[in-house]
């Protein structure tokens, strides 16, 4: 099988392209990437010498590139995207420009070309769930920021190509996902990083704000499973371990790294919190027998471990913008 990762070098791609060489044998993957936020090439570098692998540094919104390419494979993915909330507050048009004309330049090469679309898309863009009960596939989707409100219009040029050209198309909507070699200014690395450093860890708000994780090799494992098994046309939630709070979150990480809890420091909230997401994924248990196999708590010690020997990986890439406490007070137009 031939397969054209879009946004390989950042956190998920990087992981999925990972885990499918391991799986998989006669399997080719090109990795397109323009190398912007989120990425890191050190996520592939045991894999420069595997004759299987290419990597092409380009933009998905270069439509006659795109295009050209498209035709050489069997399975497009595209994790392509801006994929940082509290940025996106700040500077929405690079989200604009990437998460919506990306997906439709990359639609328009797959209508060409007749090829399986599979468009990694999120959980936020069905909104906030405070006071209802858990998301499923057929809810009414209302996104409440700028890079939720972009997701949720490529979700919709998506469903919008495979009814009125029918393109071959997948779209899975995960929650949030931790694990080795996620970019230093989420929730989790950040949290630790900051504790290196013996910074405060910032809460937004209150920090009762509900989440529910997935460890980063489950959401690439799923995805395995949906391009095999998923159904052309249909979207699948993917979400892992019970609901936890962003404070409750903070705490373990510091109970696992001997910190006490004084290190926390509540900040003003950011503008348009969803207070809670919460999504049902039996869809994909039943279609494709695909179930999370990773243990939350142990899943996240070993997330904390990883960062604290790989200091080599993480330094290079963080500055004080990178850590700030309220990043979507800051320009990042820059
Ligand atoms: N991280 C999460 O918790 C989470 C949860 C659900 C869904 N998702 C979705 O999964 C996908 C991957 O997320 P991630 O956390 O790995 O993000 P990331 O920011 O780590 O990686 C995104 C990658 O896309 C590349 N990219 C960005 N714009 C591009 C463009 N115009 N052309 C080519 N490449 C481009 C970046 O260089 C980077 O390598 C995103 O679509 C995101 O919306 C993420």
């Amino acid at each position: 099988m031939k397969i054209l990762v879009c946004g390989g070098s950042g956190f998920i791609g990087s992981t999925f392209i990972r885990n499918y060489f391991q799986n998989h044998t006669n399997t080719q993957i090109t990795n397109l990437d323009n190398l912007t936020i989120g990425s890191n090439q050190e996520n592939l570098k045991n894999l420069e010498n595997n004759s299987n692998y290419k990597f092409i540094q380009d933009d998905i919104r270069n439509e006659i590139f795109i295009e050209n390419l498209v035709k050489d494979f069997d399975v497009v993915i595209n994790f392509a995207a801006e994929s940082h909330v509290d940025r996106s507050i700040a500077n929405p048009k690079p989200f604009i420009e990437t998460n919506i004309l990306g997906t439709y330049s990359l639609l328009e090469a797959i209508r060409k070309y007749d090829k399986l679309f599979v468009h990694v898309s999120t959980d936020e863009i069905y909104g906030d769930a405070e006071n209802l009960s858990s998301f499923t596939e057929n809810s009414q989707i209302h996104p409440n920021n700028p890079y939720s409100a972009t997701k949720a219009a490529a979700d919709h040029l998506v469903a919008a190509y495979h009814r009125t050209y029918g393109i071959r198309c997948i779209v899975t909507r995960c929650t949030n996902n931790f694990g080795p070699m996620q970019f230093p200014e989420k929730l989790i690395p950040k949290t630790i990083i900051r504790l290196t450093k013996n910074l405060k860890v910032p809460i937004y708000g209150d920090g009762k704000q509900i989440r529910s994780w997935i460890y980063v090799d489950d959401h690439v494992n799923a995805i395995d499973s949906l391009i095999s098994n998923g159904k052309s046309g249909e979207v699948y939630n993917i979400t892992a371990y019970e609901e936890i709070s962003n404070k409750t979150i903070v705490e373990k990480i510091l109970d696992l790294m001997n910190k006490s809890h004084n290190n926390i420091e509540f900040v003003p909230d950011r503008p348009g919190h969803d207070k809670r997401y919460s999504i049902n994924c039996s869809k994909i248990e039943t279609t494709t027998g695909w179930k999370p196999k990773y243990d939350f708590e142990t899943a996240l010690k070993q997330t904390v471990n990883w960062y604290l020997k790989n200091l080599q990986w993480w330094e290079p890439l963080i500055d004080e913008k990178m850590l700030h406490s309220q990043p979507w007070t800051l320009d990042w137009s820059k």
